[in-house]
């Protein structure tokens, strides 16, 4: 059988919100020469690469949302009837609507029911099978049920028997390739995320520009009166918080806030509660130092800016955001303002780029997957400030390139710490920042992925075609 020099990438989600399985066809083109064809959901714009791509075309599916006004009571009945809709679309996709491939890539989890149509779909169509491991579906699954409930049991017992079925795998630590290879009786090869080549440090235009640009979303949310918003109604249209512009020549404000910033799907496995209370604490102790001078009557400019006013940025969608945002709302705290936003593809890169200091509160459902965003953010130079759980070591080496915390408590601490002094005096951010900078400058996803992902890639497409 001849090859037919085509790939296809199956996401059972939104795949705007898919970076890994969007650098993955890009990677099969650019790399491999395939011909893409992407079948996932639409909702959020991919990047631009990707569309712009004469080798990738992308078919979205129809999501069967009418499901959702069941009620809660048919949840198991809800279930089982997403997951038949699902398959019979899948099936009708991958094995009528787009040319036959020489292998199909479909990301786990979802395993239910991606992995049987996948499956079905490579024998029908004499293709090769490849699951990309981020995750195990049934630990995010017993998120909701808890670990003990039948249902889990199932998922997981599915999950197994269709995963083993690949032709090829691959996973994201070296964690899960030993609990994959120990447990499941999978062979996976590791593939790191790494940061694509548009994950860098902004320039200092770039800056003044992302900035101009996001004005209008840091005005919001209207009505609410803090630290930035009485700033930036003073503003001259050629100033913005951190960065000004005099006679074409622009400059970071020397007394601008710290940015810090974090992103998130606003799930319940990151809990922004120890975000929120580690601000609380950071605007009261910064209060109480401020306090303590109180005899000598007037503070002194130069004490008012020991520690700086830090603004985070929250990026992201997602259920719980706007539980979280009432929360923020309701703190009213006067050294620590918070915006949530949710950015462009191309803007995403720009605000990593950006900022001072990066905070991660992803938990890993299994245990055993990283967070692509302290990816992201090494890639543009960021260190940030993680929580700590078991394999996180694989990317975040505390105090070279981050720290990690298990309190909010320890996470004030931590921003104390790191911005007193900011911005010109600030030592260990700047030694942080450098380690970022290394692990961020030491590995790119192309060429990770050829590395790792593109042997796999020849070898099973060889087999099937020989
Ligand atoms: C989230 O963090 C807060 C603050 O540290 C804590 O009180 C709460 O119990 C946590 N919630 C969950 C679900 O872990």
């Amino acid at each position: 059988m001849a090859r037919r020099g085509r790939a296809c990438v199956v996401v059972l989600g939104d795949l705007g919100r898919s970076p890994r399985m969007q650098y993955h066809a890009l990677s099969l083109a650019r790399q491999m020469s395939f011909q893409v064809d992407i079948v996932a959901y639409g909702g959020s714009v991919p990047h631009e690469a990707l569309l712009k791509h004469p080798s990738i075309k992308i078919h979205t599916m129809v999501q069967p949302k009418f499901l959702q006004i069941l009620p809660r009571i048919f949840y198991p009945i809800t279930l089982l009837l997403k997951a038949i809709i699902q398959f019979t679309m899948l099936l009708w996709y991958l094995c009528v609507k787009i040319p036959a491939p020489d292998v199909f890539l479909v990301q786990n989890p979802p395993s239910v029911p991606t992995l049987v149509s996948v499956k079905w779909a490579s024998s029908l169509r004499r293709a090769a099978f490849v699951v990309d491991w981020h995750n195990f579906g049934y630990t995010l699954l017993a998120l909701s049920l808890g670990r003990n409930n039948l249902l889990v049991s199932l998922y997981r017992w599915f999950e197994k028997r269709y995963g083993k079925m690949a032709t090829g795998s691959l996973c994201v630590t070296k964690a899960m390739q030993h609990e994959l290879d120990q447990n499941w009786g999978v062979r996976a090869r590791v593939l790191y995320d790494q940061p694509p080549e548009f994950f860098r440090v902004a320039s200092l235009e770039e800056k003044h520009s992302l900035f101009c640009r996001l004005k209008k979303d840091l005005c919001h949310p209207v009505g609410v009166h803090d630290i930035i918003s009485g700033e930036l109604e003073k503003q001259n249209p050629h100033e913005t918080l951190f960065t000004a512009k005099i006679d074409d020549s622009i400059f970071l404000k020397p007394n601008r806030p710290a940015l810090v910033v974090s992103s998130t799907s606003w799930t319940p496995d990151e809990n922004f509660s120890i975000l929120l209370e580690a601000a609380v604490m950071y605007d009261r102790r910064v209060a109480a130092r401020l306090k303590g001078n109180d005899d000598s009557v007037e503070i002194s400019e130069e004490q008012q800016h020991i520690y700086p006013k830090l603004l985070f940025v929250i990026t992201g969608k997602g259920a719980e955001k706007e539980k979280y945002e009432e929360k923020m709302r309701r703190l009213n705290l006067k050294h620590v303002a918070f915006r949530t936003m949710w950015l462009a593809a191309e803007d995403y890169p720009l605000l990593l780029g950006s900022a001072d200091l990066g905070v991660c509160l992803h938990t890993s459902s299994s245990g055993l997957d990283l967070p692509m965003k302290v990816v992201d953010m090494f890639g543009c130079g960021l260190p940030v400030c993680s929580v700590s759980y078991s394999c996180i070591h694989e990317l975040v080496k505390d105090g070279k390139n981050g720290l990690l915390f298990s309190s909010s408590s320890e996470l004030a601490d931590q921003l104390l710490m790191l911005l007193k002094g900011f911005p010109e005096r600030c030592d260990a951010l700047m030694a942080l920042k450098e380690g970022a900078m290394e692990t961020g400058s030491s590995g790119r996803w192309a060429s990770e992925w050829e590395d790792n992902a593109k042997p796999l890639f020849a070898e099973v497409v060889s087999q099937i075609t020989d």
